[in-house]
């Protein structure tokens, strides 16, 4: 989900819903907003798209004045994306809203014990009792402090299209929220934590699972209050107003200064500044960082939809990946390492964790890292990982890779990696996110915002970086002789122009793609790192055209898959360079032969100049020629541009395709 939280001087319905359209690829099934203004809490909130809300709001700021808001795009785990299920929620009062981002798993018996004491709960979230439990906690605190409640009182959530406005006559408490707390972040120097922040803070203490809240107070518009655990939250600081946000994109608009916010952390969000603190109530001093891109990277930039801009900046996010660590002399450079070289000579097995698109790479760096290293390397998806007991220990390297550095089940498996005593070292895009800050060392992609849902230049980017771990660790432990690690110095300089060679000549990849807008399903096969290449091109396919795709290694075809073939099956074969070993190229050519032979429309992606698979590929296309290890960089960017043309033809939106979110902060 993506959330986002304002307090400052323009109209917070403005500032929300600009955040959450660039927040929306974090999920699109239905979106909502809140907003404080005028002793007033309003919410609003629809089913759907954004879009749906827009249309029911008035965009200025009349409807909903205030300049305290927060907004949130939802992806659906407990209950259907209904309107009464989008956030955000509120109490039976009306006076507090709740956003969340993550899963409360005790989130049934909390509800029990709320029901049991009276309230009534409307939506079939696990969210919405964090409203309840924050009304019971303002409530005890007020009655501590011999303050009054508020007149309202009445619960006014029940509407089904989720409006909730509640009169009221508001307690002033200006006292309590303008003193502040002595800034992390340069706020105001006063009376310790708000109201709130203790409410929301003693309410956390009490919640199991993973969660990212965003609240409101109708009585507070002074603060906006937000807390994490294990799921995303990032501030960010400008002049006379703050932010609570998902992700930085939320309001790079508006200030690239940013704070970090760690684990088990809750935040006060005042117009003059914020304060952290942690779940035991102590200050805590964040880590302030400025946002190395601007606004217009987090936009189209003429481009019909991100995913097509995405794959056409892949040249430059290779070689940013790359930029600073090929030194002149031929070496590897990673001088953002956190762990020593003496940590690096003492690893004896490598794992690598990871989830969809990133396990991909992954599977191509076992390829590379075995080869280069010779140490064994296993892949395996982060969501099995922890629950198969591994054979973990100090000496074991495991490298997390995530784009988003929030992929729950990747954090997950750090987590475990970590409490085994194994060494973790994150390959990530997300400066500032969780993974890398629960790894021991990181090496940042640096492709610069990705907002398509379906991951195409930080793959490249992953790829790259996992090529750069592997040699690093063959030449710190001697496996490599500096000349061999020169050799694929040079070879990695030349990557991002080849990429580029690549791209410039994708256009008959196009015109078949949308020749197979009605094909049924597709085959794609592979040997060595033209395995997950196949892998990554039956994915795309799956995530963007919702056709039925596999990917296999196409020595196993023999073994089962080959049943699947029938005449006019497209048939997308990654095939190796005839250059390189164990005569894997011959094979190749045999196992297009016998899936033509069966029917196979072949569509065959090729090194430049083998003339070997000509007579049998119905469509030939043709990538520059690299070292083997290196070819998935140029072979999968036909793969992308196929599924991606082949959604299009089917009128499908590529950015946001159906169900998938972009990050996924739940396990
Ligand atoms: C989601 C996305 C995938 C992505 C995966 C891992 O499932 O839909 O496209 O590959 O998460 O994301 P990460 O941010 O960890 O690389």
């Amino acid at each position: 989900c993506g959330i986002i939280g304002y307090v400052g001087a323009q109209p917070a319905l403005e500032v929300v819903l600009s955040g959450l359209r660039r927040l929306e690829y974090r999920g699109y099934d239905s979106a909502g907003v809140a907003v404080v203004g005028a002793g007033v809490l309003r919410t609003e909130r629809r089913a759907g798209r954004l879009a749906n809300l827009e249309k029911v709001l008035d965009e200025g700021s009349d409807a909903m004045p205030g300049t305290t808001g927060m907004g949130h795009t939802r992806w659906a785990t407990h209950g259907g994306p209904t309107d009464v299920n989008a956030h955000p929620h509120t109490d039976c009062t009306g006076m507090v809203a709740v956003i969340h981002n993550g899963i409360i798993e005790n989130f049934a018996e909390l509800r029990a014990e709320l029901e049991n004491s009276g309230h009534e709960l409307t939506s079939e979230t696990d969210t919405e009792v964090v409203a309840h439990l924050l009304e019971i906690e303002i409530a005890r605190s007020r009655a501590a402090s011999g303050e009054t409640a508020s007149t309202a009182s009445t619960a006014s959530t029940g509407s089904t299209a989720g409006t909730a406005t509640t009169a009221a006559a508001a307690v002033a408490a200006a006292a309590a929220g303008t003193a502040g707390g002595s800034g992390a972040a340069g706020g105001a120097a006063g009376a310790g934590p708000h109201p709130l922040t203790e409410a929301l803070r003693a309410v956390c203490r009490r919640l199991q699972g993973a969660f990212t809240l965003v609240v409101l107070h109708q009585d507070h518009p002074e603060v906006v209050v937000g807390a994490r655990r294990n799921s995303p939250l990032v501030v960010g600081l400008g002049a006379g107003e703050a932010f609570l946000a998902s992700d930085v994109s939320a309001f790079i608009a508006h200030t690239r200064e940013a704070l970090e916010i760690g684990q088990d952390q809750v935040v006060e969000a005042r117009r003059d500044g914020v304060t952290v603190y942690d779940f035991a109530g102590t200050p805590i001093e964040g880590r302030r960082y400025h946002v190395d891109w601007d606004a217009s990277a987090a936009e189209k930039g003429g481009f019909p939809y991100f995913m097509l801009k995405e794959i056409s900046e892949q040249p430059d996010a290779l070689a940013d990946t790359l930029r600073g660590r090929l030194s002149p002399e031929g070496s590897i450079v990673l001088d953002e390492e956190r762990l020593s070289d003496q940590d690096f000579r003492d690893i004896d097995k490598v794992f690598i964790v990871a989830c969809g698109t990133a396990y991909h790479a992954g599977l191509i760096a076992k390829y590379a890292i075995e080869h280069w290293t010779r140490l064994p390397c296993e892949v395996e998806m982060a969501s099995e990982f922890r629950y198969r007991d591994p054979v973990l220990d100090r000496s074991t390297l495991v490298v997390a890779i995530s784009q988003s550095g929030e992929t729950l089940d990747t954090l997950m498996a750090v987590k475990h990696a970590r409490e085994q005593k194994a060494r973790v070292l994150a390959i990530c895009n997300t400066n500032g996110s969780t993974i890398p800050r629960e790894s021991d060392a990181v090496l940042y992609t640096r492709c610069g915002p990705e907002v398509g849902v379906a991951a195409t230049k930080t793959f490249l980017g992953q790829v790259a970086a996992c090529l750069l771990v592997g040699l690093f660790l063959a030449q710190t432990r001697g496996v490599l002789y500096g000349d061999e690690v020169a050799a694929y110095v040079d070879r990695l300089q030349r990557m991002p122009e080849l990429v580029r060679r690549t791209l410039g000549t994708v256009e008959p990849v196009r015109e078949l793609a949308r020749s197979l807008a009605g094909a049924k399903a597709v085959l794609f096969l592979g040997r060595h790192v033209g395995y997950p290449v196949a892998l990554e091109g039956a994915l795309k396919l799956k995530e963007l055209a919702y056709m039925h795709a596999e990917g296999f290694p196409a020595g196993e075809l023999k073994h089962g898959p080959i049943a699947l073939i029938e005449p006019g099956l497209p048939v997308v074969v990654v095939v190796p360079s005839p250059r390189g070993r164990a005569n894997l190229h011959g094979k190749m050519v045999s196992n297009i032969q016998e899936v033509r032979a069966r029917g196979a429309r072949t569509i065959v992606i090729a090194e430049e100049g083998d003339t070997a698979v000509e007579p049998y590929a119905d469509h030939l296309i043709r990538v520059p020629a690299t070292s083997s290890l290196l070819a998935p960089l140029v072979t999968t960017l036909p793969l992308q541009v196929f599924a991606c043309e082949l959604a299009l033809a089917r009128g499908l939106d590529v950015d946001q395709p159906r169900n998938l979110a972009k990050s996924v902060t739940v396990e």
